[in-house]
């Protein structure tokens, strides 16, 4: 059967990355976060000190770029992979209330975007991938056979997110969670470079009043309709 390329684009929080991972495992497909990419490079200009406690020196992040290399890295045991900066397994840090504060800030960069856009472009070479993010359908692969656009209500994403820090056992307010899903859906929506946005020819999805289980079979439907038809 003719394998495609799969573009799942949306908000922050609308469980893209839960659904993406059990959409490519269910078609035996490789699975690409790119919005852990983001996040990785986050961290690195935050251990150096070029974001946070009221610092910014995006120049010298910049310069830094080729030094940053990041992986993503099976693991047998989850089931998926994770992701490695400059060797190390950074699959939990990336995911901290403080990644989530800056990561907006430095995907605005266009020197990141460029860069990740290229790396990502190489990793989807081959057809058999689920890639999430924010502009795959509109940059990164255009040409997708499928496209899908996520929305949820900010409500909805913020109590969803708010669960999910809690199960990790970080220490947050509601309030705080809702502010973050706000601001980050306004930075990603309005930046220069690769703004989010829905591709004409996406699918818009909104899971607001849907649990997981119908998401799943939605969606892996609706995937399969356009494996058959290509
Ligand atoms: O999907 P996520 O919440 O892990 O993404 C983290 C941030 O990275 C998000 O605020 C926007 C940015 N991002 C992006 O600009 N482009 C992508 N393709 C993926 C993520």
């Amino acid at each position: 059967m003719q394998k495609i390329a799969i573009a799942i684009d949306g908000y922050s929080s609308t469980g893209k990355s839960t659904l993406a991972k059990q959409l490519a495992k269910a078609l035996g497909y490789k699975y690409i976060d790119t919005g852990a990419m983001y996040r990785a490079v986050t961290l690195f200009a935050m251990r150096n000190g070029f974001i946070g406690d009221g610092r910014e020196n995006f120049g010298a992040l910049v310069k830094l770029l080729p030094k940053i290399k990041l992986n993503f890295v099976p693991n047998a045991k989850l089931g998926f992979s994770e992701m490695y900066l400059n060797g190390e397994n950074v699959e939990k840090e990336i995911r901290t209330m403080d990644v989530s504060k800056y990561v907006s800030r430095i995907a605005e960069i266009g020197e990141v975007r460029h860069m990740l856009v290229e790396m990502q472009k190489e990793m989807g070479k081959e057809k058999g991938i689920v890639m999430d993010g924010r502009d795959i359908g509109t940059v990164v692969f255009p040409e997708a056979e499928l496209k899908v656009f996520m929305t949820a209500s900010p409500q909805a994403r913020a109590t969803r997110r708010y669960k999910e820090l809690l199960d990790r056992g970080e220490e947050v307010v509601y309030e705080e969670v809702l502010k973050n899903v706000q601001e980050r859906d306004y930075i990603d929506s309005h930046r220069e470079f690769s703004p989010l946005r829905k591709a004409d020819d996406a699918i818009e999805f909104d899971n607001s009043d849907m649990g997981l289980v119908e998401q799943f079979d939605r969606l892996y439907s609706i995937a399969q309709r356009y494996i058959d038809k290509a």
